[in-house]
């Protein structure tokens, strides 16, 4: 017998000896068609190369490609387990040529493969053309003198091949083989044509002609070949089996799941193992290509594909989860000729075990109410669509594993009740979120996501990508189309701008075609927080619904972004070890050049409180430890040890973010929920340093702290200030702080000097700028007037004090100026206080400084007055009142 394996290698090598380069399959994710959800083709990844928009790999290609048909265009998810020919999953060898030979030589290349090399019994097979194909059925005449009536000409679709409604294409010529009349069938074009006995095997498409929206438009630049041969089917032909789930491939899948479930696949279990076995491929495949499960776009395809099988292993009894356990089986078969399967096997194996783990849990519950809602329904019957929506909204059964699960029983569901109910979902979210008095405006959100679905977010993993414009949002309303200059808010099926949510900025960048289109993004929104709202201008072109487009985000700000994100992980995880497990995070901004982090605590931090969380910070980033990512259900994701942050939302699956050294008990040094984008290793944040403590509010304070290049550019300018500050010393920066010290303290010692020298002037000599201070005579009592600049008024006292121990008997007035005011005092020897009061002379000077009033007691009294500049007056004007009082 020949394996799979061998006729998949045997295929690659007939064309490798025909000078065809080997391309490996391409991911299931088509990453150069926005418009396609899968891979569902050979020459899906070579598309360009056949429209002239990209140089093809070489003029001639050959290859195995994995492709899924489950959702879009060519859905198969149905049948499949039912039929010996459906799958979700299969494999398609093919052969390419790119302008290079055309329908002679690949009609040749075909028939010596299968009749010479492989050995195939011409009697068994017979072809079709389309119907105006004259060309192609004189070539297939010639080369295999076939009676007319085997080559058949097909008026319909059916040899009219193209990958959809947008793209190459070109009639066809299909190949079918014959497997004998114990099974009914008559060929194609006949009455019988729907049964089993004529296999297609292999289809060989004439690319000629593109199309869009399902109409030609055009000619490809040069006649091409596109061929695509099931590797199940003629797996099948080789090994002598009609159904390809007699295939060695599949029989050792089912092999194992009759093992592990200890069902044989008879009867009515056959099904079931069929569909563990075929949903097993595509699952584990889309998971190896970075799908996972989800509730929109082509995670939820792969939920929905999942939670089929899941259910048929819960009807073969499997009492616990079975998906993940057959992991190893489908990675011995295919291991070899897809290495992602065993590089991602971990990863596939854990995600299976935690979706079905999570589906088990209401499985029964929904089965329980779909056997009381159908309880009373016969053949025919039809479940209404409320209870449908029900087990989808409340049960997570997707809507055709209801079907699925009523089919045996001829029951059908009511579609449109279904949509009905879901909309009247919809439409009550809407009125929700009305009421809760964010603009009425948001309406147009609404409309777009219940439309278009959610944005599915492709940039976790890469930064630019292509997309379908799905809608145009200009001024708060829908358009068509926007012009050059507009400003537009532009929504695509998918992107790698990360919509501003959880403290994250949104991306900036460009979104282009290469037809001259350029739109400048300065940011990215996320209404309703699901629609990922690129806001931009129009630099040069025009943009309509419907377009495809590259998009790309500035790299260098969202590395700047992830370094600031992964930084508050780490200072998180600082703070709740240095301060304790009562802090918790308030709320963060995580911007390109900074960010901030708010948390509850409820003091200041000190110096050395910043100081080690610095340290520690730091010590995390040098560890340059890989970042881990791992979707989880948000109760394992707690009990694993993340912190989730009180009032978030989640849905099924949460991101969980490990970061830094493992500790005790093997965990991370920081382990987060978080939906932001992060650095693959802890040293891409590159350095920490905070540069900001402050109060939010009572109980919660704000650190802004910087990482990488900006943080270095803080301490770089910390550094020149540093310098300057040295160089006007005339020291080194090492010495700068002793050398100020040392001012400090000088400074100190010269005010003291200072205060003394001038205390020692108004005692004794007079000097420059200070009036007379020699002791006269008025009217027989001895007067001492002073009018001292600068003086602190608080010497006045111990000044006149001492003026009166010199005088014995006197009278000693001093006006001190400071900042052009004048502080006036006056002091009376006890033997003149009858005749003399102070109070009234200082009331006296405090006129004539412009001021009011003074006070004290009949012996010293003080006042003062803005006018500094009359202070000799003031003084003037006490020698008056000796004087008058005297007369
Ligand atoms: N592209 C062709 C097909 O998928 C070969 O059938």
């Amino acid at each position: 017998m020949t394996s799979t394996n061998e006729i998949r290698r045997s295929f690659l090598d007939y064309f490798g000896s025909k000078d065809h380069a080997e391309v490996p399959s391409a991911p299931l994710v088509p990453f150069s068609d926005p418009t396609l959800m899968f891979v569902n083709a050979g020459m899906v990844p070579f598309k360009n190369a056949f429209t002239g928009l990209e140089k093809p790999p070489a003029t001639r290609a050959v290859s195995a490609q994995k492709c899924v048909r489950a959702g879009g265009k060519h859905n198969d998810l149905d049948n499949v387990g039912y039929t010996a020919r459906h799958h979700t999953f299969f494999e398609m060898l093919g052969n390419f040529s790119f302008g290079d030979y055309f329908k002679e030589q690949a009609i040749d290349n075909a028939w010596n493969l299968l009749t010479k090399e492989w050995g195939l019994d011409p009697e068994r097979l017979l072809v079709t053309v389309y119907h105006t194909d004259d060309e192609a059925f004189e070539l297939w005449k010639k080369r295999t003198g076939f009676a007319d009536e085997k080559i058949i000409r097909i008026p319909t679709k059916d040899n009219f091949w193209a990958m959809g409604s947008d793209g190459p294409c070109g009639p066809c010529s299909e190949i079918f083989y014959d497997h004998g009349d114990h099974i009914w069938g008559g060929p194609p074009g006949s009455p019988e044509e729907d049964g089993d006995r004529f296999v297609e095997i292999w289809n060989l498409v004439f690319m000629q002609f593109t199309q869009e929206n399902d109409e030609i438009v055009g000619d490809l630049p040069k006649p091409s070949i596109d061929t695509g041969m099931g590797i199940e089917r003629v797996a099948a032909v080789m090994q002598g089996v009609h159904d390809n789930y007699d295939t060695d491939t599949f029989k050792a899948l089912i092999g194992a799941s009759e093992a592990l479930t200890g069902v044989k696949a008879e009867g009515d279990q056959t099904a079931s193992h069929r569909v563990i076995a075929d949903h097993l491929r595509s699952t584990s495949f889309l998971l190896a290509d970075g799908v996972l499960p989800s509730n929109e776009g082509r995670g939820y395809v792969l939920r929905r594909i999942m939670r089929r099988a899941m259910r048929h292993a819960h009807l073969l009894g499997a009492s616990k989860p079975l998906m993940h356990r057959l992991v190893p089986e489908l990675v011995s078969e295919m291991g070899a000729a897809y290495p992602e399967l065993v590089r991602g096997q971990a990863l596939i194996q854990e995600v299976l075990e935690r979706e079905e783990a999570q589906f088990r849990r209401t499985l029964e519950k929904g089965l329980k109410l779909l056997e009381e809602e159908t309880g009373e329904l016969g053949e025919g019957g039809t479940l209404d669509g409320e209870t449908a929506f029900k087990l989808y909204d409340t049960f997570g059964f997707p809507y055709d594993l209801t079907e699925d699960a009523l089919r045996v029983r001829g029951i059908s569901v009511d579609r449109e009740g279904f949509d009905a109910s879901m909309a009247e979902q919809k439409a009550a979210a809407r009125a929700a979120w009305k009421g809760s008095g964010e603009a009425a405006s948001e309406d147009v959100w609404f409309d777009i996501a219940e439309r278009e679905g959610s944005t599915e977010f492709t940039g976790y993993s890469s930064s630019t990508g292509e997309a379908e414009v799905v809608a145009l949002v200009k001024n708060g309303v829908e358009v068509e189309s926007a012009a050059e200059g507009d400003e537009v808010i532009v929504l695509t099926n998918q992107t790698p701008f990360y919509g501003e949510s959880g403290g994250q900025t949104g991306d900036a960048g460009r979104i282009w075609t290469p037809e001259g289109l350029e739109m400048i993004v300065s940011t990215t929104n996320k209404p309703l927080g699901r629609l990922h709202a690129h806001v931009a201008k129009i630099g040069r072109g025009n943009v309509k619904i419907g377009d495809a487009v590259h998009l790309e985000i500035n790299a260098d700000r969202r590395d700047q972004i992830r370094a600031n994100h992964s930084a508050t992980h780490l200072v998180h995880a600082a703070l709740r070890n240095r301060l304790g497990e009562h802090v918790s995070q308030k709320g963060s901004l995580v911007a390109a050049d900074r960010f901030r982090f708010d948390f509850s605590h409820p003091k200041p931090l000190s110096d050395e409180d910043i100081a080690a969380i610095e340290v520690e910070v730091n010590e995390e980033i040098r560890s340059n430890e890989t970042v881990g990512t791992r979707l989880m259900t948000p109760d394992d994701a707690v009990a694993a040890g993340a912190l989730a942050l009180f009032g978030e939302k989640y849905g099924d699956e949460v991101r969980v973010l490990s970061m830094g050294r493992k500790g005790g008990k093997g965990r991370n040094y920081s382990v987060e929920l978080c939906g932001g984008t992060h650095v693959e290793a802890t040293g891409d944040i590159g350095l920490f340093k905070i540069v900001s403590e402050s109060a939010v509010s009572s109980g919660v304070r704000r650190i802004e702290a910087l990482t990488g290049e900006a943080a270095r550019q803080w301490l770089l300018a910390r550094d020149e200030a540093l310098r300057t500050i040295a160089g006007a010393l005339k020291t080194s920066p090492d010495e700068a702080a002793l050398r100020v010290a040392a001012l400090v303290e000088e400074r100190k010692r010269l005010e003291k000097e200072l205060a003394e020298a001038k205390r020692a002037l108004a005692l004794g000599g007079g000097s420059a700028g200070n009036s007379d201070s020699a002791d006269e005579d008025v009217g027989g009592v001895k007067f001492s007037g002073q009018v001292i600049d600068g003086l602190d008024p608080k010497e006045l006292r111990p000044l006149l004090d001492e003026s009166k121990n010199r005088m014995g008997s006197g009278i000693a007035a001093i006006c001190a100026i400071n900042e052009g005011k004048g502080a006036f005092a006056v002091a009376v020897t006890d033997d003149l206080t009858e005749r003399f009061s102070a109070v009234d002379l200082v009331r006296a000077g405090v006129e004539a400084l412009g001021g009011k009033g003074g006070g004290g007691r009949p012996d010293m009294a003080q006042g003062g007055g803005p006018d500094g500049s009359k202070a000799d007056a003031a003084i003037a004007a006490v020698r008056e009142a000796l004087t008058t009082e005297n007369a």
